[in-house]
């Protein structure tokens, strides 16, 4: 059974945070919102309670895990000597949505990195993670609160969905503000590489950090063998069903949306749609479920949403989902990036 516990999310009560703490600090697991996506959290020294999230997960022992920290002292349990360039990319953009690989401290149990000698960190800014990591007094490891390759997990609810049963108590405060998981950079190689876009946009890091370079995450990385980083497979993020991203701007793209949506079903297939406030009157003669994201003109929204919807969608029992494109500035290229996991490469032109 998982206990789950209702917090304020801007003001945790010190009780269910002071009874979760206490759970990771026994080695239990504790799922908790963060301004990302929820984690499934286990103390991060404790290589024990960090192989039982691999286990509710069913996630490769191959995949390495994100150590969250709740003040800039807390890296140094963490990180063997971090880099002048981390200590000022972490000043700029901590507490936040930005996860900085670096050298891995000898207190962090191996399987947290899947045997890397490097580690991810990450200094979050939701009250409750902060809260929870300091109570429990330990840096606390965790992935996105999914079972492994589906969408994270924005709600309480939708941790529980995939994952319910398998861990001790979920903190529920609430859907997350971004919807969508952290920005992933490796600071260790030169160049600094951005492994995956999210939270924090790219033009954002790249003031900071000249030489980032972006690293193509999903063409032709279909095996763990093939992987230049760990968490670049291509299937990840995925609906149950079928999923296409239908490309073109415009009047274009919701002509490419209605002829896809026609050919499927014309299969006799139930057609779901993902689209932008703006394009869903224009779709709704259709035969087709429609559910909205958001305001094109805030990618923001459409971010915080993406996920959710999706989730939702996939579980009315349409095959398949079909989205149309969205810009590329701002959270747009974490947007891109999620939809084509999920389409698993499925692209209409
Ligand atoms: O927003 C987020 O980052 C959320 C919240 C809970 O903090 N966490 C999250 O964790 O998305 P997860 O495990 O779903 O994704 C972590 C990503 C994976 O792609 C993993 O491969 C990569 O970070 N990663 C972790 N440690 C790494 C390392 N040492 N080197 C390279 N990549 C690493
Ligand atoms: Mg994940």
């Amino acid at each position: 059974m998982t206990e789950i516990l209702r917090v304020d999310p801007k003001h945790p009560e010190a009780e269910a945070v002071g009874h979760a703490a206490l759970c990771i600090c026994d080695g239990g697991l504790v799922a908790f919102p963060t301004e990302t996506v929820y984690g499934l959290g286990a103390n991060a020294f404790d290589a024990k309670a960090v192989d039982r999230i691999f286990v509710a997960k069913q996630r490769p022992s191959t995949d390495p895990i994100i150590v969250h920290i709740a003040s800039f002292e807390q890296m140094a349990d963490v990180v063997s000597e971090p880099s002048d360039l981390a200590k000022t990319v972490a000043r700029e953009f901590w507490p936040g949505p930005l996860t900085i690989i670096q050298r891995r401290g000898k207190r962090i149990p191996a399987n947290v990195s899947a045997g890397l000698a490097t580690v991810a960190v990450r200094f979050p800014r939701h009250p409750v993670a902060l809260a929870l990591i300091r109570a429990a007094g330990v840096p606390i490891a965790a992935p996105s609160a999914n079972l492994f390759a589906r969408p994270s997990a924005t709600t309480a609810q939708h941790v529980l969905e995939d994952l319910g049963g398998r861990f001790e108590i979920v903190l529920d405060g609430g859907p997350t503000e971004i919807g969508l998981e952290s920005s992933v950079v490796d600071l260790i190689s030169d160049p600094p590489l951005l492994l995956r876009p999210g939270g924090i946009p790219f033009d954002a890091l790249k003031a900071v950090i000249p030489n980032l370079k972006v690293v193509e995450r999903y063409h032709n990385v279909q095996s763990a063998e093939g992987q230049t980083a760990p968490g670049q497979l291509l299937r990840h993020y995925s609906p149950r069903c079928e999923m296409y991203l239908v490309m073109g701007k415009g009047e274009a793209g919701i002509g490419c949306l209605r002829r896809a949506a026609a050919g499927f079903q014309q299969m006799g297939r139930r057609v779901g749609i993902l689209v932008a406030d703006e394009d869903a009157s224009r779709l709704e003669d259709l035969d087709a479920t429609i559910v909205r994201l958001g305001s094109r003109s805030d990618l923001d929204q459409i971010g915080a949403n993406l996920f959710i919807r999706l989730r939702e969608l996939d579980n009315l029992g349409v095959n398949p989902i079909l989205i149309g494109e969205f810009e590329l500035n701002g959270i747009g290229l974490a947007i891109r990036d999620r939809i084509v996991r999920a389409s698993e490469g499925r692209i209409i032109e």
